[in-house]
């Protein structure tokens, strides 16, 4: 495994830690490597009002992006499932925003394996900049 990788791998496991999820029980972690070769993680935080609940992704890349940092080189998701955790609907607008076509996405197991995707592939027909 890439050493970049196992870095993310652990930092994502480390936020997951920290993930605040007494509703759902759905414990994530996220963590992101920016151009600038820094990595920020996330857990999501949820809210006894659901609908303002954060996925990890994002808590992840607003960091990334409050340090100064625009553009994602690789972001990395955990979460205790069996299956690759796919990121939400939501999370993959906001990753496409920072991302380029060499962002890398890996979907974790709770065993650390994972499947590598790109943004093209989680969100064809984005939403972005070019239409405003
Ligand atoms: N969640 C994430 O953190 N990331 C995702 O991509 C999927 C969903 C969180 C939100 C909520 O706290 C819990 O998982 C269940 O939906």
């Amino acid at each position: 495994m890439d050493y970049k990788i196992k870095r993310l791998l652990e930092k994502a496991k480390q936020a997951k830690e920290n993930s605040y999820a007494p509703y759902s029980n759905f414990h994530v972690g996220a963590a992101v490597i920016g151009k600038n070769d820094k990595i920020y993680s996330g857990s999501n935080v949820e809210n006894a009002s659901y609908g303002l609940t954060i996925c990890a992704e994002r808590n992840a890349i607003f960091k990334m992006v409050n340090d100064g940092e625009r553009e994602i080189s690789a972001i990395l998701v955990i979460g205790d499932t069996e299956e690759f955790l796919p990121p939400c609907g939501a999370c993959r607008q906001v990753i496409s925003e920072f991302s380029t076509e060499r962002t890398i996405v890996y979907m974790c197991n709770k065993h650390g394996k994972y499947k590598k995707t790109t943004v093209e592939e989680l969100i064809p027909f984005k939403f972005s900049i070019d239409f405003l």
